[in-house]
């Protein structure tokens, strides 16, 4: 059977750890889309583990795919590896020959883009590891695939291709001379090719090229259990979350199968879990109904408003949540659960299940919010519009929980749901509701024993 994990907001729910969590019972876990701009944290024994290319099944010691709907940095990749197993791991990674490699300048672009468009205050705040400008090689069908790192001829046809192109975006669109780069080697075919070249025969030497879809066909022919892992998540999904502040890939359910090359029947017939942060963070520019105070530089309209009258709540939200970037470090914005967007999210993924974090982060607070719908031109929505412009008008109407205690959450997962305290359950059963959709499990800490487990999918 398979089981997805698909963030239901905007990144960071906690899909680390749940894939972490239900792992055990996971034969291979497979990325489906995305690459490193991922920040997956998995907290076990104490230790923390930060992933952003190697699947987080990792930890457990499963085999990893990298599917075809990934875009992959063998540098990033490599670099993990090793410090995976200067922790004592041996993780045992296997990559699509369909998936797309992020060259060097694909990050370099990242970077001038960013900077351009910051001129106008357009940036997305994206974490400039190449995402966008390798997946815009990718649909212009002159990107590098993994499979062309394992034949030369080919490697060298394709860079002698695309090198040149990106050559002349910078200087002549751009107008910055590529020598002035702290990496000009980026736009240097010699030196690309020697580089990636190197990478093929190691991938080759270390067996880790699949083709992905006979891969896990045979697994789940084998009987096996397969997780996908989702990165990033449904708001800032390229078809389905708020364009243009999104990353250039497809973090919903449907994903997991193009991104794989497994039939949607597939997928179909196993579970589809909903991961949900209990309050919502954002990373990076667009709108945000139910935004808490703000951020600068990511906050729209941060210049003018300043940080807002709830930045104390906020501040305190985040520093309890510790919402700083896997990745980047930068500081999340923050804000309350928004209703209208999981409506969107539910419906567009189908989940089966939910699992819902951080629960712990919010005790002790007098009332807990929700933007239960929205408010746009004088009529009621439900879930939200699908362009962004209208999104930024909409003006959350909120409805207000009682705050539950601070307790000893160790305790209330080894005990169990019902241990839970009563106003958080009311809160959980009013998401569950509002979804319609069964609570499988709810995060009440960072680490593997700080969850209720409600239902586990693969029993
Ligand atoms: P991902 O990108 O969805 O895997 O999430 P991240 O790892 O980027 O961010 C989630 C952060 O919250 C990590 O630091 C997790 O260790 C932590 N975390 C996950 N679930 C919970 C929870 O239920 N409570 C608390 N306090 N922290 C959690
Ligand atoms: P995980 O898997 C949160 C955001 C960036 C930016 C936008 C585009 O850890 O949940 P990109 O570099 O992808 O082109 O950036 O998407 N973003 C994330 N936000 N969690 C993530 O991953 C993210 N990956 C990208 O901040 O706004
Ligand atoms: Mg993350």
């Amino acid at each position: 059977m398979t089981v997805t994990i698909v963030g239901s907001q905007l990144g960071d729910e906690g899909k680390g750890g749940v894939v972490d969590l239900y792992g055990d019972a996971a034969d291979v876990v497979a990325r489906y889309q995305g690459g490193d701009n991922a920040g997956h944290t998995v907290v076990h024994d104490g230790e923390k583990y930060k992933l952003s290319l190697v699947p987080s099944g990792a930890v457990r010691g499963k085999v990893g795919v990298l599917g075809n709907g990934c875009v992959v940095n063998p540098r990033t990749l490599f670099d993990e590896i090793s410090t995976l197993e200067e922790k004592g791991l041996s993780p045992d990674v296997r990559v699509a020959e369909r998936a797309h490699v992020i060259l060097p300048f694909h990050r370099v672009l990242d970077g001038i883009e960013e900077d351009v468009k910051s001129e106008d205050d357009q940036e997305v705040g994206t974490t400039g590891r190449g995402i966008g400008p390798t997946y815009e090689d990718k649909a212009g069908r002159r990107g590098v695939r993994v499979g062309d790192l394992l034949d030369p001829d080919v490697l060298r046809e394709r860079l002698e291709y695309v090198v040149p192109q990106k050559r002349a975006l910078v200087e002549d669109v751009y107008g910055v001379d590529v020598e002035d780069l702290e990496d000009p080697d980026a736009f240097d075919v010699d030196a690309l090719f020697e580089e990636f070249h190197d990478f093929g025969e190691r991938l080759a030497a270390e067996d880790m090229t699949v083709n992905a879809s006979a891969f896990l066909t045979d697994a789940m022919a084998d009987g096996q259990t397969v997780m996908f892992e989702g990165a990033q998540g449904t708001i800032i999904d390229i078809d389905h979350g708020n364009y243009p502040y999104v990353t250039s890939s497809n973090p919903t359910a449907g994903g997991a199968a193009v991104g794989t090359g497994l039939s949607p029947n597939v997928i179909a017939e196993g579970e589809i879990i909903g991961i949900v942060k209990a309050y919502l963070t954002r990373v990076g520019s667009g709108p945000l109904p139910t935004e808490l105070g703000g951020v600068e530089g990511d906050t729209p309209g941060y210049d003018e408003q300043g940080d807002g009258e709830n930045e104390e709540l906020a501040t305190y939200i985040r520093e309890e949540g510790g919402e700083y970037g896997t990745v980047t470090g930068r500081p999340r914005r923050v804000g309350w659960l928004d209703m209208p967007m999981l409506r969107h999210s539910a419906r567009v993924n189908g989940f089966t299940g939910l699992a819902v974090n951080h629960i712990d982060v919010l005790a002790g607070l007098d009332e807990v919010k929700v933007g239960h719908s929205y408010e746009l031109d004088g009529e009621e929505l439900e879930a939200m519009p699908p362009t962004t412009e209208e999104w930024g008008r909409c003006e959350a109407t909120f409805r207000t929980f009682d705050g539950w205690e601070e307790v000893d959450w160790s305790a209330v997962a080894a005990e169990g749901y019902d241990a839970i305290p009563e106003n958080a359950r009311t809160y959980l059963e009013y998401i569950s509701d509002e979804l319609e959709a069964p609570i499988y499990a709810v995060g009440v800490g960072p680490g593997r024993e700080e969850t209720v487990v409600v239902e586990n999918p693969t029993e």
